[in-house]
């Protein structure tokens, strides 16, 4: 982008078909120490149900250098083409034409990572959404599907492995030690899953025999010495193979399934096809390396890769506003994944959290969008929580409102209607009514309108004619949701008793302990019939909707429900609304009442102890803030604390208790039981060390004999975090360890980052200047300031402004090496408008300083100007 140009807005109702596509895609890729050479050979057409008339076409490509170009096999006059920053345009069209060109690229020098770049001594490719014209001159957008054929050309001895998608149909070795693979992709796709991947890997193999009997051979490609932490990835693959199928009914369609991990990715994983590239985050993991959160992460994203092959590449999307399309759902199916591979009701409340404190506090400021976006400058900002995670949600609720064979139904339609094709979220959405009598009319709203819809439910109980009646209201601030939205609720009732209360919704109906309901009205009456006791309605179970809600109910009310609530997620909210509203009130009684229900469920031996670790959590701080800006930082900050002391000192010997039954370094078992018993043991052992510093030697000695990183880094972090003594000697033990593994100093980094302290800004200036940490590898630059400025929040909200100064700098310098990573680094500013006065002022001279940035991305401008307007 030029400095002087004003970064261009592009707007979803602008979308037009291209005029030309693009039958054939050829390309030779000549890797080269120096340069690169891609040479493409592109077969166009016109669009038939496009502009017929058109006399030019844009192609996109950037920091390119075009070498030669030729039309037809003919050389082109100057005025028949022009080559500018933004790519290049053809004036001399046919209705039929051949373009070659050639151009010359350094991706040793690409460190946005984004096209094709050198991540270590292999080179690999990230084209999603808008890289592929780094790459070369093309019709870089996902409505044009072509037939890729490529070939690679690399010395042997560097580059031994050359993979590219589909299927390698020829090889052989040439002059100089170089040799050749070529690639074809039977199926047609757009530019942003191609992929390309050369270098000197291990590899780990195995095979999978589809449900028709197709024999798909696996090869998971790492860095030399790393197989010992390969096996876990390949077994999740082959978990999500088997699932897809007996879940959806989705078959693997090509006969290799490659998988390469790099260790310098701007994000999670991309879905290439047959050739998906992992940032080593989501490969790479043993015991010893990796926690048993690390874990689940992997199968999730392995899962979600994968699935993707049908819901993102199969059918892909029209256009980028359409991005919730494929990952919405994808998403969706990846939670699934989770739920039915481990635990449902705990993935729902790791979920739910996600949302409560990412996204809703997204919704909320400046850089609200809906699902689907109206409009945006660089789409790379646009891979949010919203169209991720929401969309997700908005999935759910359709899954919700369907059930699930219904909505088994409606996917098997949009296949059926779409395979091959790039679509719309409204084409996803009729799909689902069609295979249903359900009317998604007004459900659309939510693609829509941004902006979290508030929910508040007064019930009231009469006794006398055994009837409850619930108001609800809807409202929601964001000025693009001005109409109602369709909000499912599922609720039950809770008897006196403890136990389920059953009634009716009419007075004749027969009796239910639970329903769902549509609200559909800003203002609506629910009334529930034959309610023999008084009872306490548990609302919005599995949070079968995202949204905001508050509820009549009394202390007691809540209470009772953390106490009795059959449904996982609504007990597990009442306990979490219990203690916000403890912190908020600043009513000290309330503790003891938490203390007691803490008490009752620590040693409650038939609950689950995944849901203990959970329900026993007091609610971050992100979370808090984000609904109760009012009160300010430091009070929410000092309240959070004395409610951690207070329940670590009222319950120390039950913690104590609970963590000396459950403590067993013996126990390396990986399954849900032994990680629910590390997970709430080692919330014992902080709500220790926070009661008082004669537990260190707990601390200690689990660290020093740990044989999981789960075990070893808990030991640390708390440590850390709860400031005893021991904690540098430990931090020091840790580094000689583990400084060769670059994703266990990735947690080194973050445990140090996130200390609630005063000199926590010399550690990390200290810590940047370590050789583990580099500010060209994004899962350092996370690990370091994004975990400072996302999970410190005492420290980066501090008073003097320190805290902003840290990332506003950081962002600057990151600017020029990645846009993406800085630009997703500023957004760490976005709740500035919350914030009182002194603070936001701090927060804006900080944003303006980095827009004044001489030739500053559009990627940070982007996030920065609406986060100052
Ligand atoms: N499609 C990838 C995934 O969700 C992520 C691509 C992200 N791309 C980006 N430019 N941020 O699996
Ligand atoms: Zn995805």
């Amino acid at each position: 982008m030029k400095n002087s140009s004003a970064p261009i807005t592009k707007y979803r109702k602008d979308y037009q078909p291209s005029n030309f596509l693009i039958s054939e895609t050829h390309l030779t890729f000549i890797l080269n120490e120096q340069e690169t050479l891609v040479k493409s050979r592109l077969l166009l057409r016109r669009n038939p149900k496009a502009d017929l008339e058109a006399k030019s076409i844009q192609f996109d490509g950037e920091n390119l250098t075009l070498q030669s170009i030729l039309w037809n096999g003919e050389a082109l006059s100057a005025d028949e083409y022009k080559v500018t920053d933004e790519g290049l345009e053809l004036t001399k069209v046919a209705d039929e034409f051949e373009l070659v060109t050639v151009c010359k690229i350094l991706p040793q020098d690409n460190s946005s990572l984004e096209g094709l770049y050198k991540s270590g001594d292999k080179f690999c490719t990230q084209c999603e959404a808008e890289g592929f014209r780094k790459i070369t001159y093309y019709l870089d957008r996902p409505d044009v599907l072509s037939r890729f054929y490529v070939r690679i050309e690399a010395d042997k001895s560097r580059y031994p492995l050359l993979l590219s998608n589909g299927n390698p149909v020829a090889s052989g070795d040439m002059d100089d030690n170089r040799h050749f693979v070529e690639w074809q992709d039977p199926f047609l796709k757009p530019c942003y899953l191609f992929a390309l991947v050369a270098g000197d890997l291990d590899l780990l193999e195995d095979q999978f025999i589809t449900k028709s009997g197709r024999t798909v051979k696996l090869q998971l490609y790492v860095d030399k010495g790393k197989l010992d932490q390969s096996d876990f990835a390949m077994q999740s693959l082959i978990n999500a193979m088997k699932w897809d199928e007996q879940r959806f009914n989705l078959e693997y369609d090509l006969d290799l399934y490659m998988i390469v991990a790099v260790s310098d990715f701007n994000m999670g994983a991309m879905e290439n096809k047959g050739l998906n590239i992992f940032n080593t985050k989501y490969v790479l993991a043993n015991p010893q390396t990796a926690t048993d959160q690390d874990f689940e992460g992997i199968e999730s994203v392995i899962g979600h890769e994968y699935f993707h092959n049908w819901t993102g590449n199969r059918v892909t999307c029209r256009d980028w506003f359409q991005l919730s399309l494929k990952e919405g759902l994808t998403v969706f199916r990846d939670q699934v994944f989770t739920e039915d591979m481990r635990s449902k009701a705990v993935k729902r409340i790791d979920d739910v959290k996600v949302i409560r404190s990412h996204q809703f506090a997204e919704d909320a400021g400046p850089l609200a969008h809906p699902i689907r976006p109206d409009e945006y400058i660089e789409m790379n900002n646009f891979y949010t929580v919203t169209v991720y995670n929401k969309g997700a949600e908005i999935i759910r609720m359709i899954h919700t409102l369907l059930g699930e064979q219904a909505f088994q139904r409606g996917m098997a339609l949009y296949f059926e209607r779409h395979d091959g094709q790039a679509v719309t979220c409204d084409d996803f959405v009729s799909a689902m009514a069609d295979a249903s009598d359900i009317d998604l009319s007004q459900f659309k709203h939510w693609y829509s309108q941004a902006g979290t819809p508030q929910v508040s439910i007064n019930y009231q109980y009469h006794k006398d004619e055994g009837r409850m009646t619930l108001i609800v209201k809807q409202s929601n601030q964001h000025p693009s949701s001005k109409q109602p939205f369709l909000i499912p609720l599922k609720l039950g009732l809770v008897g006196r008793s403890g136990k389920p209360q059953s009634f009716s919704l009419e007075k004749q109906d027969n009796k239910v302990t639970e329903t769902l309901i549509h609200i559909t009205d800003s203002s609506q009456v629910i009334e529930l019939y034959k309610v023999d006791e008084s009872s306490v309605p548990s609302l919005f179970r599995d949070f079968s909707a995202p949204v905001k809600f508050d509820v009549n109910y009394t202390h007691d009310d809540l209470a009772f429900l953390f106490a009795y609530d059959e449904n996982t997620f609504t007990r597990w909210d009442a306990g979490q609304q219990l203690m916000e509203q403890c912190i908020v009130s600043g009513n000290d009684a309330l503790m003891s009442n938490i203390a007691e229900a803490f008490k009752q469920i620590l040693n409650d031996s038939t609950l689950d102890n995944a849901f203990k670790a959970r329900a026993l959590v007091i609610p971050d701080l992100k979370t808090l803030f984000e609904s109760h800006s009012s009160k300010g930082v430091d009070f929410l900050i000092e309240r959070r604390r004395s409610l951690k002391d207070f329940l670590a000192k009222s319950l120390e010997q039950d913690w104590l208790k609970q963590y000396q039954s459950l403590h067993q370094l013996s126990d390396k078992s990986l399954d849900q039981d032994s990680i629910a018993r590390r997970s709430i043991k080692n919330l014992a052992l902080s709500y220790l060390v926070c009661a008082s510093d004669e537990h260190a030697e707990l601390l200690k000695q689990q660290f020093s004999q740990a044989q999981l990183m789960t075990e070893e880094i808990s030991a640390l972090s708390i440590a850390a975090h709860e400031q005893v003594r021991p904690a540098q000697s430990m931090l020091d033990d840790f580094y000689k360890k583990w400084h060769q593994e670059p994703l266990v100093m990735d947690k080194w980094l973050s445990v140090q980052s996130t200390i609630d302290s005063d000199n926590v800004f010399e550690v990390i200036e200290r810590l940047k200047q370590d050789p583990v940490f580099s500010l060209k590898n994004p899962n350092k630059v996370r690990s370091l300031y994004s975990a400072f400025a996302g999970l410190n929040f005492a420290q980066f909200h501090r008073k003097d402004g320190k805290g902003y100064r840290l990332i506003a700098d950081t962002v600057f310098e990151l600017d020029s090496i990645n846009a993406q990573i800085a630009a997703n680094l500023s957004k760490q500013f976005s709740g500035a408008a919350k914030l009182d006065k002194q603070r936001q002022k701090q927060v804006a001279a900080e944003l303006k300083k980095i827009k004044n940035k001489p030739n500053l991305s559009k990627d940070v401008f982007e996030v920065v100007s609406k986060t100052l307007e």
